[in-house]
């Protein structure tokens, strides 16, 4: 594989890391997320990244603090696409809907216009959603189970098509001499009826440049992994390591080939986390810092109908199966871990000591971690933390980035990433200003102004897309 790789940010203003809006100068005023938008979107488009995306959560509740608390409040994904459309000139925008509670046709015009207006640049990433409060908040009475909620996406991406296929190339006439504007028999209705989808058409938008907007599907069940293989353009994983990585982007491709479809057009786009700095020593204070800071939900009472809380020494305890009356579920938070604790965690428990030398540089006194550095001595916090909050870490210069995404795309991991930054907007400029020249400089991505003028269909390399 020596294609240039597809490189898009995931953008969360609050910073994808629950401590990150903790750390010194990180954007955590939500009401101003205006300016962070802006500055995020100027500097990866200079930086010729291929897209900025945005995802979306349907609800709200205090619980989210002790997840993931850029879910707590935040700009609707439709409604900062069309922000920034008006402010980027080159970068692909890419917004989140939920096929279980919006309307496609509603959808269809959004995406449409979103696609006009920026001369072919908009996506759309459907999911089907997990969180179960956002019945409630649209007049349902539960969340749907896995088989509807994708039966009605498999309808919902029907109708998107037909809609976007409302106007021939040539409708649209405009001769004022002879007075004829458009040529009827090139407007076709959608005449959807399906069992969740009914929608007759046509779009009320002129023709979307793309044609066919790109679509995205992010979803881990096997409806969902169907669903991305035979009609996404891009399908966003979760891998968290190199075999997950590999092993998803060869199941995907398998089930694009058994559908009919070539596996080439579906690009398989992983998840990173990098923490930039100027040396791997830097980046690993970064990470200490960020896990020392992630508030414990020890203490915390959640809702009836909350997430439960992961962020406790006794999740840490089930996870790693210690025994319910071993007095390490009583240790303190910021006691650091001895050896012969470390000795008591298992496999699961080594394999995380392990992964936070390595990314952190925190070492247990009298333990030998190969290849691991010497900072900090390793707490419960920091366990506790590392284990509530998985993310697909790479940490270090920009070499140290560089190899992670030559890595991954060398073994048939990835046709692209997804960029996390763990806060705003300190870790997405370290990535755009360390780590994309050192990819550049290594061809993994093209040159910032090699595809001036170009659709985020031809960014993507998706351009041949061929109905299966
Ligand atoms: C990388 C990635 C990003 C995702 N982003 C979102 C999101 O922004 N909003 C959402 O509701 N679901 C998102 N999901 C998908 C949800 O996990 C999915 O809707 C949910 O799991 C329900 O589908 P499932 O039953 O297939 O898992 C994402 C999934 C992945 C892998």
């Amino acid at each position: 594989m020596t294609e240039p790789l597809i490189v898009g940010a995931m953008v969360r203003t609050l910073g994808a890391y629950p401590s990150g809006w903790r750390q010194p100068g990180a954007h955590r005023d939500p009401a101003a997320d205006a300016d962070i938008l802006r500055h995020i979107a100027r500097e990866g488009e200079d930086a010729g990244l291929d897209y900025l995306f945005f995802g979306d959560w349907l609800a709200t509740g205090p619980d989210l603090e002790f997840r993931d608390p850029y879910l707590l409040a935040r700009i609707d994904p439709v409604s900062a696409v069309l922000f920034l459309a008006g402010i980027t000139s080159r970068i692909g925008l890419i917004a989140t809907v939920n096929t279980t509670y919006a309307d496609p046709y509603t959808t269809a015009r959004s995406l449409a216009s979103l696609d006009v207006l920026t001369r072919g640049r908009a996506g759309i990433n459907l999911v089907t959603g997990a969180e179960p409060r956002a019945a409630g908040n649209h007049g349902r009475d539960a969340h749907a189970d896995n088989e509807t909620r994708y039966d009605r996406a498999e309808e919902f991406v029907e109708a998107l098509r037909r809609l976007w296929d409302s106007w021939d190339e040539d409708a649209w006439i405009a001769d004022a001499e002879r007075g004829v504007l458009i040529d009827p028999e090139g407007l076709r209705a959608a005449d959807l009826h399906g069992a969740q989808v009914r929608v007759t058409g046509p779009l009320n938008v002129a023709r979307p440049p793309q044609g066919r907007i790109p679509i995205v599907h992010a979803g881990t069940s096997t409806r969902s992994r169907a669903l991305a293989a035979t009609e996404a353009d891009l399908a966003l994983t979760a891998a968290p390591t190199l075999a997950d990585g590999i092993a998803t982007r060869r199941l995907l491709r398998d089930i694009a080939a058994e559908a009919g479809r070539s596996p080439d057009a579906l690009k398989v786009i992983a998840p990173v986390l990098p923490v930039v700095a100027d040396t791997d020593a830097a980046a690993h204070r970064i990470v200490e810092r960020l896990l020392a800071l992630v508030p414990l939900a020890e203490g915390h009472q959640p809702s009836r109908t909350a997430f439960p809380p992961n962020r406790t020494v006794a999740a840490l305890a089930d996870a790693l199966d210690v025994a319910a009356d071993d007095p390490l579920r009583a240790v303190a938070f910021d006691a650091p871990v001895t050896a012969a604790e470390a000795a008591r965690l298992g496999e699961r428990g080594a394999a995380l000591i392990e992964r936070l030398a390595r990314i952190a540089g925190l070492h247990v006194s009298g333990l030998h971690v190969s290849g691991a550095g010497r900072g900090e001595p390793l707490t419960w916090r920091h366990l506790v933390a590392a284990h509530a909050v998985p993310a697909a870490f790479v940490v270090g210069d920009a070499r140290t980035i560089a190899d992670h995404f030559e890595t991954w795309r060398d073994e048939g991991a990835a046709d692209g990433f997804n960029v996390l930054s763990a806060f705003q907007p300190a870790q997405f400029e370290a990535f755009t200003r360390l780590a994309v020249p050192e990819l550049r400089r290594r061809g993994l991505v093209r040159d910032a102004g090699e595809r001036e003028g170009a659709t985020l269909r031809d960014r993507l390399g998706i351009s041949s897309y061929v109905d299966a």
